[in-house]
């Protein structure tokens, strides 16, 4: 029988893709969502993809009691938890929002998973735990981690913590953080993708939403950084092997006999400069993009991008896709959800 994994925010962009995936590996995954920053279309949108309508309850993760019923209720196996918030500028301007959020939510997971240590679980991080690296620019996951520069970065920050001190004093559990580095693109259908609430802070769907009419104009945020043309370096990679990458880290926790705590960093090991990046989806798109240069934006790192050596050796996954996959494709859902042709 197909083993069921819940996945919490499983409506939102990362999640979303993360559920095709695992229907494609044979699991069934289970949607735990309450969709305040994503929308609950998505569900027939996957169905269009999948074939059938995923399973889905509509929850808060912070939620201790309802949580606690839906693992009485359903026979969960495995859990990947997506649920937070990730807009660094709320986060700083609204800091108790995202603790009592991405906290709390983490915490009733766990609560569970403390007294079910065979239920292995996934946890989604990020690159920003590394903060500004200095000196060499390729971190792995020995590189030190740095203060965070924001709340949301202090909140997945302390969310690795968490997870340790938890194994610390439970050393059966199966746990996994993946430290994403810049998520971008949409799946190949058109169907699925991101669907930025407000006016998007990311880059990607920044410029998508500026070619299809909806901004005047990109600004690029600094061309006066020491690196090749100016802009920042990012290490972006496609969503749909990211979601892969959630596939293969529940294929491993499931296949342990004995617990463990890993962290890995999920990117494609190349940097990509802003403007690489705008010239990249221009050319691929044959789009003319408005866009100009602007200040500094406060608190941006110049150039990170990931060392992906662990993540090929201990779960077998490398990214497939590239940046012109992605602009191609974050361009046709941007022309898909705007009716464009
Ligand atoms: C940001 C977060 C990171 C989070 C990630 C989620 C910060 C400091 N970090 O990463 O913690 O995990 O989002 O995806 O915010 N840019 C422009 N113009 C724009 C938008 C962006 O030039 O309109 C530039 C930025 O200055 C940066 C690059 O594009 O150099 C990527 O920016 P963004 O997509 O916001 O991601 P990060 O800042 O890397």
């Amino acid at each position: 029988m197909a083993k069921k994994v819940l996945v919490t925010g499983g409506a939102g962009y990362i999640g979303s893709h993360t559920v095709v995936e695992l229907i494609r590996a044979g699991y069934e995954p289970l949607i735990l969502d309450d969709y305040r920053n994503s929308d609950p279309s998505v569900i027939q949108r996957l169905k269009q993809i999948i074939g059938k309508e995923p399973e889905h309850v509509v929850c808060d993760v912070c939620d201790q009691n309802k949580i606690n019923e839906v693992f009485q209720t359903f026979d969960i196996s495995g859990v990947i938890h997506f649920a937070a918030y990730k807009a660094v500028g709320e986060s700083v301007e609204n800091p108790l929002k995202y603790y009592s959020n991405n906290i709390s939510g983490l915490n009733s997971i766990l609560t569970v998973i403390k007294r079910n240590p065979q239920i292995p679980f996934v946890f989604s991080s990020s690159c920003t735990v590394y903060g500004e690296p200095s000196g060499i620019k390729e971190v792995d996951e020995k590189t030190e981690r740095a203060i965070p520069t924001s709340p949301y970065g202090y909140t997945k920050w302390l969310g690795e913590q968490i997870i340790e001190d938890l194994f610390t004093s439970q050393g059966d559990l199966k746990m996994m953080s993946l430290r994403y580095f810049n998520p971008i693109g949409a799946h190949e259908s058109g169907i699925i993708g991101e669907l930025p609430v407000g006016k998007p802070n990311n880059l990607l769907p920044f410029i998508t939403q500026t070619a299809a009419g909806l901004h005047n104009e990109l600004t690029i945020f600094g061309n006066d950084y020491p690196t090749h043309d100016g802009t920042c370096i990012r290490d972006y990679i496609h969503v749909v092997d990211l979601a892969e990458a959630h596939v293969k880290a529940i294929d491993y926790l499931f296949a342990q006999q004995k617990g463990c705590n890993e962290i890995i960093n999920i990117g494609t090991g190349k940097g990509t400069s802003v403007l690489d990046l705008v010239k990249t989806f221009e050319r691929e798109n044959n789009i003319k993009l408005n866009y100009a240069f602007g200040p500094r934006r406060s608190g941006d790192v110049i150039e990170i991008y990931a060392n992906v050596d662990y993540a090929l050796s201990l779960i077998n996954w490398k990214a497939k896709k590239d940046i012109k996959d992605a602009v191609k494709d974050a361009w046709n859902w941007e022309k898909s959800i705007r009716h464009l042709k």
